[in-house]
């Protein structure tokens, strides 16, 4: 039996393994013949990877196995070959100390499977929160055509006739047990009403955040963000998505020519519109870093800073991600930025379009869920980025989620050393706090807490609580749950377990945050601040080995998106040299 190759534009790299009759063509075509393939597969037609980050013990992916049929069946009848290859998951709900530990580990991953294999595009199935910016971060830096579709957000939550929604009502709950004003009966009976279906969690959470930036974009099909994981039209999506990955390699169309500086500026003014976690900067910064563009925190506040949230879902709002599709999508709510000449309209997408071609007949059939500009839920609802001599580096706030009366807020520190710390004490009844004073948490960064847990909406005092305050000004290097709220200081850097700034304050100390004027100050003397920044010494040692030492050593600061120095940029797809 010969090999003939087949009409396509360009030898693809997948034939560097499978295009010829030489003994190393033979040895990688016939050991996958045993699944039953026929030989005239390998006629040249493009290999497409379905990178699936499915996993029982990522249960926001847990439908994934499902979706990715439907991919196979869209890329066959392109005339593609799909083969669908697990990767890294690193799921919110499990991993420990967190998940954004992992997520340069997975992103690393991808790029070495997808430049290591005979893959001539990829399909990137992903979901829960950092399966979606790691897979994107892979993928950008071997530039391989590829295309995101998500598993879509769970049905609506309820509980009592009230939404429950995904992480916002378990923060609230859990406040709520605290003050006395639900019991622990109650607590498990809402458990059960929370996760209703298969998907990724139904609040603008993070994971939600990240399926909204991948389509503003350019790097989902248009509609992808919002449509439930169990909704019929889920499934037309993934086929659809691998219906087009074929074209896409047909085309070249690459991850670099989609990720320019103008996709980048849709999505930061998408975020502010849509209420999005403060995770999104950090991601959004890592992949600009994949792709060579020069995105800094400073673009996040100039471009986020006239952009009102009009999207009214928890943890900003009132509703989830279920009305958010039924009021029209994100194409709505791009369309709107398109109208207040807010979005770059000729920005490519996976489609091979202008964006504004996707959007601009979008429809709201719900202006309660997507609101008039009137009606807006913060006027400025950008990432607020915020500078001082407690932040030199910077440090974020998300306005929508803040209470407009601690926007200018100074207050005494009442400082926890750490997590473990705060642990120990938020609960004593002894302890001197009240709602005007500013809660402190440090050793919570990057490097400190190793991933940067999500810790810095640390719960009020309960004796606090109990006199029915519900938000207080709270600053970390930490970083927070997409679904959390309140007036929150996060990402500050340096951070503390590097000797910025924070390491330093001590109880008593007043702090000043003044949001208008993306000011962060500590109101010491500036010889005592460098007096005490001089006699900081680190106090733990990092980790003798393994991948929690390759962490510590290359992870990067939060301002920069919190990549390894070493991944940053693209590294291109030439295909490897064979061994055998
Ligand atoms: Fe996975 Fe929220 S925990 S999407």
């Amino acid at each position: 039996m010969s090999f003939e190759p087949a009409e396509w534009p360009r030898r693809l790299r997948s034939q560097e393994w499978y295009g010829g009759v030489s003994r190393d063509n033979i040895y990688h075509r016939g050991w996958l013949k045993n699944q039953g393939y026929p030989h005239d597969l390998f006629d040249g037609r493009p290999v497409i990877g379905i990178l699936n980050t499915w996993s029982e013990l990522t249960p926001c992916n847990g439908h994934l196995r499902e979706l990715a049929e439907k991919v196979k069946a869209g890329i066959w009848e392109a005339g593609g070959f799909p083969v669908e290859v697990p990767v890294f998951s690193a799921s919110e709900n499990t991993f420990r100390p967190t998940a954004m530990m992992y997520r340069n580990l997975a992103a690393m991953a991808v790029e070495e499977t997808m430049r290591a294999q005979p893959i001539d595009g990829a399909v990137l199935l992903v979901g829960c929160d950092k399966t979606t910016p790691s897979l994107m971060m892979g993928a950008a830096s071997t530039d391989i055509p590829s295309i995101v579709v998500t598993g879509g957000p769970m049905l609506n939550g309820w509980f009592r006739g009230e939404r429950v929604g995904s992480g916002t009502a378990l923060w609230q709950m859990s406040e709520d047990i605290k003050a006395g004003k639900m019991t622990q009966e109650e607590f498990l009976e809402a458990e059960q009403a929370m996760s209703r279906s298969s998907g990724t969690c139904n609040t603008m959470g993070t994971a939600s955040t990240m399926a909204s930036m991948a389509e503003a974009l350019g790097m989902a099909l248009s509609g992808n963000a919002a449509i439930p994981g169990v909704d019929a039209r889920r499934r037309v999506m993934a086929q659809l998505t691998g219906r087009r990955i074929v074209q896409m390699v047909k085309d070249d169309l690459k991850p670099s020519d989609i990720l320019t500086r103008e996709a980048f500026e849709n999505a930061i003014r998408c975020n502010g519109a849509i209420g999005g976690s403060t995770n999104a900067v950090l991601h959004v910064l890592a992949l600009a870093g994949r792709v060579g563009v020069d995105l800094t925190l400073s673009d996040w506040d100039r471009l986020g800073r006239d952009v009102p949230t009009i999207l009214n879902l928890m943890p900003s709002g009132k509703y989830l991600m279920e009305e958010f599709f039924y009021a029209g999508g994100l194409p709505v709510v791009l369309r709107r930025l398109g109208e207040a000449g807010m979005l770059h309209k000729d920005a490519l997408t996976v489609s091979g379009g202008r964006i504004w071609d996707e959007v601009s007949d979008a429809v709201n059939w719900n202006d309660d869920v997507i609101l008039p500009v009137e009606r807006a839920l913060t006027a400025s609802g950008g990432i607020a980025v915020l500078h001082g001599n407690l932040a030199p580096n910077g440090a974020v706030l998300k306005p929508s989620a803040a209470s407009p009366e601690l926007m200018k807020h100074r207050g005494r520190a009442v400082v926890f050393e750490d997590i473990d710390d705060y642990k120990a004490r938020i609960a004593d009844e002894d302890l001197d706090i009240d709602e005007t004073c500013v809660m402190v948490l440090k050793n919570c960064g990057p490097r400190g807490y190793p991933g940067m847990s999500e810790v810095g909406n640390m719960g009020l005092p309960p004796k606090v609580l109990r006199r029915g305050i519900t938000d207080m000004v709270r600053i970390s290097d930490a970083r927070m749950s997409g679904t959390a709220y309140g007036t929150v200081v996060l990402h500050t850097a340096p951070e503390a377990a590097v000797g910025g700034p924070l390491a330093v304050v001590r109880s008593g100390d007043m702090i000043e945050l003044d949001v208008p004027g993306r000011r962060l100050h500590l109101d010491i003397p500036e010889a005592e601040l460098q007096d005490r920044l001089k006699a900081w010494t680190r106090s733990e040692p990092p980790p003798a080995s393994g991948y929690a030492r390759l962490f510590h050593d290359h992870v990067e600061g939060a301002e920069s998106g919190a990549d390894f120095d070493f991944l940053k940029g693209c590294r291109g797809n030439e295909v490897p040299k064979d061994s055998h």
